[in-house]
């Protein structure tokens, strides 16, 4: 199965949207969990389709997506919140998915995987429309113009997280650098599938009353850094076979 990596056009070398893999060595517990817990929980490179409701024992009817959950506190926390939801988590940091498993193990978390790579490795294999949500917090910003190609929300990849939300579904991104919070701004509002719900002036300056803090957050916020917070509606999907010639939407073609 082929990713969904985009290419830099001089070296032809795939963009690499990330950072650091691995940071201060791991303390014993969260190397444990790695050897024990992480086998129980990762979702292994696709090597076909997946369906995402079947990598959980409840086979949930909802399935949210985290790209780049860090230390994976708010993943924790999401899904402690929703049990009844089904969690794909995706970390390519070793250090923060010792997090997660942490949060997890603690919480004894029975609805969230891992998938410890490069998300874009996995997006290519889960089915259109069969994501809510997907969360994108607090992205690595790349601010220097010649590093633009390497912002996760952007041209590259917002195809494949359209495609991959069904309709109605969310997109929630957070940042606190305002070069990013102005990229996705002109981005994805502009993307045929992408509404920007703000609901007023202030929308986007508070975190979501069902959110929670994520680790850079907290030190953003520390650091006098406010954080912006946009929530992104995957319009509903045209079925221009439902009879006449315009596209319509599906619950048009059921009145
Ligand atoms: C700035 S950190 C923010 C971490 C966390 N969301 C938070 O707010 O504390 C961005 C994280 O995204 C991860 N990341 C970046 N690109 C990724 C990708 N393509 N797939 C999975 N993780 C990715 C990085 O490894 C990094 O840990």
């Amino acid at each position: 199965m082929s990713d969904a990596s985009a290419s830099d056009a001089k070296t032809g070398e795939p963009i690499r949207f990330y950072g650091r893999r691995k940071g201060k060595p791991l303390k014993a517990t969260r190397l444990h969990l790695l050897d024990t817990l992480l086998p129980q929980l990762a979702i292994p490179k696709p090597a076909g389709p997946i369906a995402p409701a079947a990598l959980f024992a409840h086979a949930p009817e909802r399935v949210w997506l985290e790209v780049g959950f860090g230390g994976g506190e708010h993943l924790a926390d999401q899904a402690t919140a929703h049990p009844d939801v089904g969690f794909i988590g995706s970390e390519v940091f070793l250090n923060g998915i010792g997090g997660v498993l942490k949060g997890i193990d603690a919480g004894k978390l029975t609805n969230v995987r891992i998938f410890p790579e490069d998300v874009r490795f996995l997006m290519p294999a889960l089915p259109t429309a069969s994501l809510e949500r997907i969360y994108v917090m607090f992205p690595d910003p790349w601010p220097k113009s010649r590093h633009a190609k390497r912002r996760f929300i952007g041209p590259a990849n917002l195809p494949e997280l359209s495609r991959l939300l069904r309709d109605g579904g969310e997109l929630r991104v957070a940042s606190d650098h305002p070069i990013y919070v102005r990229w996705c701004l002109q981005h994805v509002p502009v993307h045929p599938d992408f509404a920007w719900a703000v609901t007023g002036p202030d929308d986007w300056r508070q975190r979501p009353a069902d959110g929670f803090p994520t680790r850079y957050e907290q030190k953003a916020i520390a650091a006098g850094r406010p954080p912006h917070y946009l929530r992104f509606v995957r319009k509903a999907r045209a079925l221009p076979h439902c009879g006449g010639g315009a596209a319509q939407t599906a619950s048009a073609c059921l009145d």
